[in-house]
């Protein structure tokens, strides 16, 4: 199939790396050489890791490196897509505007799907002129690794679109799980007050960054601590989640720590600025 994906940033290089390597042909779209070059490159080394654990070839590696184009241009980008997943960043506003884009540019035919960790599938869909094919395709961190989908049904997301996703997803050898369309689906709803309450819990003065998260590694076998998580996701992007929760359900609960919000104006976005709870420089 021709998969067209929107955004090559950490997630839409990730979405790229797996159908490039399940022998699908990927045409990457962002706005600049520069970011699909820093994408690419990142699908190189992330396969690089793949190859020195003998789980594909040299050969292999090339091959899904060689099924991925890159374009600048949206119209050229989509022109033959039987499918188009957005990853770009978590802003209402500009996934509103790519998907009137790609309603327009991308073929009737082919299903809109976004990689959206929280904003509504129905209120995306509303943009299109094909509400009844847009999906939420809502991929986890690191892609590569991680074997959830989660996807969402806006609320006039029709059944053949659903069905082609489920399916397309478990080729891809992931695990899909299907949600309705409801502020943060289900990922976010559970993970993104954890991670605010541990923010809450440095915040206050209760631990240091490394005490919670080794609570929380060792004491509830997390692979990472919620801080560090944190800066894994992006700070800006758990910021902006969480104010789609917060407004969607309009409960204080979700209100982002203070200091999250700091961070985030500070420009400290975690792993992806150098810094964040931890250093990384
Ligand atoms: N590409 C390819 N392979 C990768 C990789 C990448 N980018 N990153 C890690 N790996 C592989 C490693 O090669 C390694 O393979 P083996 O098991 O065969 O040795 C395996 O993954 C584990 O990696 P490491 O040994 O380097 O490190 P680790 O054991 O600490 O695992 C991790 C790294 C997989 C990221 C793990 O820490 C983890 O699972 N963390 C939690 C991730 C998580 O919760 N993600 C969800 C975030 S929420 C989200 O994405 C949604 C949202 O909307 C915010």
């Amino acid at each position: 199939m021709n998969i067209s994906v929107i955004g090559a940033g950490q997630m839409g290089a990730g979405i790229a790396q797996v159908f490039a390597v399940a022998g699908h042909q990927v045409s990457l779209v962002d706005i600049s050489t520069e970011s699909l070059d820093r994408g690419l490159a990142s699908v190189q080394s992330s396969l690089a890791r793949v190859l020195k654990k003998e789980r594909i070839t040299e050969v292999e590696l090339a091959t899904a490196v060689a099924n991925i184009s890159l374009h600048t241009d949206m119209a050229e980008g989509v022109s033959e897509a039987d499918l188009v997943i957005e990853a770009a960043t978590e802003n209402v506003d500009l996934k509103l505007k790519i998907f009137a884009e790609l309603a327009r540019l991308a073929p009737a035919a082919a299903p809109l799907a976004s990689n959206t960790s929280s904003i509504s599938i129905t209120r995306i869909a509303a943009a299109t002129d094909r509400p009844e094919k847009v999906i939420g395709m809502h991929f986890m961190n690191p892609v590569p690794v991680m074997k959830l989908i989660e996807v969402i049904r806006g609320y006039a997301t029709n059944d053949e679109t659903t069905k082609m996703v489920m399916q397309l997803s478990r080729d891809l050898g992931k695990v899909p799980v299907e949600v309705t369309d409801y502020p943060g689906f289900v990922a976010n709803r559970i993970l993104m007050p954890m991670i605010n309450e541990a923010m809450y819990t440095l915040w206050e003065g209760v631990a240091d960054v490394e005490a919670i998260d080794t609570v929380m590694k060792l004491g509830m076998a997390h692979p990472m601590g919620p801080l560090q998580l944190a800066d894994y996701i992006g700070l800006d992007t758990c910021l902006a989640i969480l104010n789609v929760m917060q407004e969607g359900f309009g409960r204080l609960h979700y209100q982002a720590c203070p200091l999250l919000v700091n961070m985030v104006t500070a420009g400290k976005l975690g792993r992806k600025s150098g810094e964040g709870f931890y250093d990384y420089s």
